[in-house]
């Protein structure tokens, strides 16, 4: 227990001394069916890391079982639908249980075995949190595909993971928009022969095609069993796939594997939250909120397993922060009595920009911890988060982590070690960053600045990338010999404390998601009139970062209104809206190295305005083009 920022010294001194026995202590205080026979074994090079060897166990019992002798009528989950007018939900632990049991079953009489690889593309609803257990209680791989993306990004994902069964519902309520999400399903099942099932969820009641895979949720999981036995698993079997951008090529699956995932988010969750009475149903009083989508990594880990194998109540939230106006979080926190909220930046950005008349109506007193996730917060959204919402009383903590981390990395522990504006602070037990220079030598010290890289594995790294594990390696350790790569930039302070500075590679952070720079310029270049796009990101007042595309059209094409909107749609049909460009410049060529690299350093100067020092362009084909583009500039 950490009760004190010299506690915290202490701790994280000893965890760094001997990793085993700290993360043997944490690890034990979970049901096992067999307890492992090494901690942890790993080398960097392959990269091959396994923890907690030959563990047995299963993780929903340890998320779900473990609570119901005790707490089985604790709240998991209080649902608070898209339409402040809708019926909230309350799912205790006993009931997850039933419905997780009920789901496992009928996956099971669909064919699912384990290993299986299984897609969910599901709205905000407690079905989702039931989908991803359910195919953890019974072994199989679950991959869920973030509901706002595109029929052929959803293809490209069912497809990479060769699912053979989704999961779906009829609709899904965004705000004021009905998105008929069933028929996304059909048009990428179009491309996808393998999948011989869809499980589709009845919510919004929108009319749907049906086909012969086709069955109805309702129809079967209701009339399945409420027990199903937990399949044992080696810590090493895969629990997920989850996808998310690189800095080349198509998206690559994230691999988690049971046990590390398991015991990393459970002792993340509780050390930086700090929520008390998490075992006990008669202080009940402490109520966590993470506005993220299931469907990213923030979801997985701080919505469905962290906080359930906690025992933590749980708001799970449908719709979107500015439904039906600016005050809908502050409106929920106020109804549900939120005592620990965590949120993304870009939301934080824009609730202050509609203004404080959406927070005045609201009794936010409840509030003890706020959080910060996805993107680095800027001082002054950090300053109003923490006066208005947390009426200068509440911690923020500011937590640096990426879906190949597995949960949060380094941050603040609220109440306990100090907070800073602008900074993720200091690594959590177990972590070891390090700075480093272009070339991987390490930058000791402080007051310094370099590329973030950690130098020993935690539970949750990273195993693989699904079907491919030299992209692993080339992802991630190979750039720094013997040193996991996070491609991020990092200042340590003084203090020794961290503020990521951003992306040093060419992954952009939209809204705090992640988008490949190369993922879009390809969606750009299927226009059949783009001859050669290239893409950057510009600083964005709300968004943290906008989408600033430079594209060539031939001199034919006349309407370039027209075309712009063309462009977009395409975008939106390839990956989804959350990429669309938000600049588009028509150019007639881009900044070429004589070897025909594009010197992207200079059209993100120019997207952010910084022209009065481009730097040496001499090495141009045709310096020329700089000066077309800086006069075209938007
Ligand atoms: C960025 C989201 C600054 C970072 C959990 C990282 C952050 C990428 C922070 C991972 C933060 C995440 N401060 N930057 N607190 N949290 N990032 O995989 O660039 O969607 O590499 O995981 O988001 O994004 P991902």
């Amino acid at each position: 227990m950490i009760r004190t920022y010299d506690d915290y010294r202490e701790i994280y001194r000893k965890s760094i001394e001997n990793p085993e026995h700290f993360w043997d202590t944490i690890a034990d205080q979970f049901v096992w069916h067999k307890r492992w026979t090494k901690t942890v074994d790993w080398n960097f090079n392959d990269p091959d890391v396994k923890w907690f060897v030959d563990g047995k166990f299963n993780i929903t019992q340890n998320a779900i079982d473990r609570h119901l002798p005790l707490n089985s009528g604790k709240t998991a989950f209080i649902w608070e639908p898209n339409s402040p007018e809708g019926h909230k939900r309350i799912i205790t632990y006993q009931n997850l249980h039933d419905e997780v049991c009920q789901l496992a079953n009928t996956l099971k009489n669909l064919g699912v075995k384990k290993g299986d690889r299984v897609c969910i593309y599901m709205p905000m609803i407690p079905e989702s949190v039931f989908a991803m257990l359910a195919c953890a209680r019974i072994g199989a791989v679950h991959s869920v595909v973030f509901a706002g993306f595109s029929s052929s990004a959803l293809a490209g994902r069912i497809q990479d993971s060769d699912c053979k069964i989704v999961l779906t519902s009829d609709g899904a309520y965004r705000g004021p928009k009905d998105i008929p999400i069933k028929s996304v399903v059909d048009e990428a099942l179009r491309e996808c022969p393998g999948v011989e099932k869809v499980l589709m969820y009845k919510h919004t009641g929108t009319i749907v095609n049906l086909t012969e895979k086709d069955i109805i949720w309702q129809d079967v999981v209701p009339y399945a069993s409420p027990v199903c036995e937990p399949e044992i698993m080696d810590s090493e079997d895969m629990l997920f796939i989850l996808y998310t951008s690189g800095s080349t090529g198509k998206p690559k699956g994230v691999v988690h594997t049971c046990g590390g995932y398991m015991v990393y988010t459970c002792y993340t969750f509780q050390t930086v939250f700090q929520m008390d009475g998490l075992n006990d149903v008669n202080t009940n009083q402490n109520v966590f909120w993470c506005t993220a989508d299931v469907g990213w990594i923030t979801g997985h880990s701080y919505i469905a397993y962290g906080p359930l194998l906690a025992g933590a109540s749980s708001v799970l939230f449908e719709g979107v922060p500015t439904f039906p106006d600016a005050g809908r979080f502050w409106n929920v926190i106020d109804k549900y009595k939120v005592t620990h909220f965590y949120t993304a930046p870009t939301a934080i950005r824009a609730l202050e920009a509609a203004g404080l008349q959406y927070v005045a109506p609201y009794d936010l007193s409840s509030l003890k911890v706020l959080g910060s996730v996805g993107e680095p917060i800027n001082e002054e959204a950090w300053q109003w988060y923490h006066k208005n919402i947390g009426k200068e009383k509440c911690p923020i903590v500011d937590t640096w982590w990426q879906t190949e981390t597995g949960g949060i990395m380094i941050s603040a522990i609220a109440g306990i070690t100090p907070t800073k504006p602008g900074y993720a602070t200091l690594p959590l037990p177990g972590i070891q960053p390090i700075l480093v220079d272009e070339k991987g030598n390490e930058i000791p010290g402080n007051d310094v600045e370099g590329n973030l890289c950690i130098k020993f594995p935690w539970p949750s790294i990273v195993r693989t990338t699904y079907g491919d594990h030299a992209r692993c390696r080339q992802a991630y350790f190979e750039t720094y010999p013997g040193l996991y790569f996070t491609g991020d930039g990092c200042k340590r302070d003084h203090d020794g404390f961290y503020r990521i500075t951003g992306r040093v590679d060419d992954v952009m952070n939209i809204s705090g998601h992640r988008i490949g720079t190369a993922e879009v310029e390809s969606a750009i270049n299927s226009h059949i009139d783009v001859v050669e796009s290239a893409v950057v990101g510009y600083p964005h007042d709300i968004k943290g970062q906008g989408i600033y595309a430079y594209v060539i059209v031939p001199s034919t094409t006349k309407n370039h209104d027209m075309l712009k909107k063309e462009i977009i749609a395409e975008v939106n049909k390839i990956i989804g809206p959350i990429a669309k460009p938000d600049k588009i410049q028509i150019v007639n060529g881009l900044p070429k190295t004589r070897s025909g690299k594009i010197m992207r350093r200079i059209l993100r100067k120019v997207a952010e305005g910084e022209i009065s020092n481009l730097g040496d362009t001499s090495t141009l084909l045709d310096p020329s083009v700089v000066e077309e583009i800086v006069k075209g500039r938007l």
